[in-house]
């Protein structure tokens, strides 16, 4: 295996705070001008292809989604030499498509958070003012390649929906989920925002690969944590097999 970095990253969270068969070469434990990120930074390869994995919610999986420290984690990909992030995210559904078990790359989103540092444009010497679009704000081509991945892993995947971001780390009410399915959204995380802006302002190529783990609130008939227990893995070894092939194609 040649000596080249990867340019990939995968951030891995809840269902994925480690990668079943990614072989570990070294473990970087950075510090940036925002802080440390949630782990060290890995670098390994599976199945011969190299890439990096960041496990958002830290080792142990202990940080909670409105304590992470998104602009620490996506600084430091950057600063390791990322280019694409490919961001697993555990998710509610919404709409069909997105029923538990079933995995999706979203095209759009509403951020519901609040109080998160969600832009290097703070007013620092560090970065300047960026107003960055976000017209589209997971990459189309990365997610292109995702959807692309799926289909050569005969696995079946929903091309598009928009992502609703609450601030967790509670679930949300049944009214809650209503108020989100008016605005648009089929789906429901808690972390892809800020990670997609901040990608952006770094000039990272970003998409989301979405595993819904339960039905929204209000919306299934069993209990919620009933429901992410029985589909968390079935949804987990989709996204593997997504990435393996999404790892080949962008090699
Ligand atoms: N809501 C928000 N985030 C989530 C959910 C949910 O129902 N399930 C997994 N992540």
């Amino acid at each position: 295996m040649s000596e080249t970095r990867s340019r990939i990253a995968v951030i891995g969270g809840t269902g994925m705070n480690r990668w079943p068969g990614f072989t570990l070469e070294h473990s970087e434990a950075v510090e940036t001008p925002y802080g440390a990120p949630s782990a060290p930074l890995l670098f390994g390869h599976i199945d011969g292809l190299r890439a990096c994995f960041l496990a958002r919610h830290g080792d142990g999986h202990k940080i909670p989604p409105h304590r992470i420290n998104y602009r620490a984690n996506i600084w430091a990909l950057k600063q390791a030499g990322i280019e694409k992030i490919i961001a697993i995210a555990a998710v509610g559904g919404i709409t069909q498509g997105y029923g538990p078990a079933q995995v999706g790359v979203p095209h759009d989103a509403v951020d519901y958070t609040y109080g998160r540092e969600q832009t290097y444009s703070d007013g620092s010497d560090l970065w300047s003012l960026h107003h960055v679009e976000m017209g589209e704000p997971y990459s189309a081509s990365l997610r292109g390649v995702l959807l692309d991945a799926a289909r050569s892993a005969d696995v079946e995947i929903t091309d598009g929906g928009v992502m609703g971001i609450t601030q967790g780390p509670r679930l949300e009410t049944p009214a809650e989920i209503r108020r989100l399915k008016q605005d648009g959204c089929d789906l429901v995380g808690m972390t892809s925002f800020p990670e997609a802006p901040l990608a952006r302002e770094l000039g990272l190529d970003y998409a989301c690969l979405a595993v819904s783990v339960n039905w929204g609130a209000g919306i299934g008939s069993g209990g919620i944590h009933d429901e992410i227990e029985q589909s968390v893995e079935a949804g987990m070894q989709k996204v593997r097999a997504i990435l393996r092939v999404a790892l080949t194609t962008l090699a």
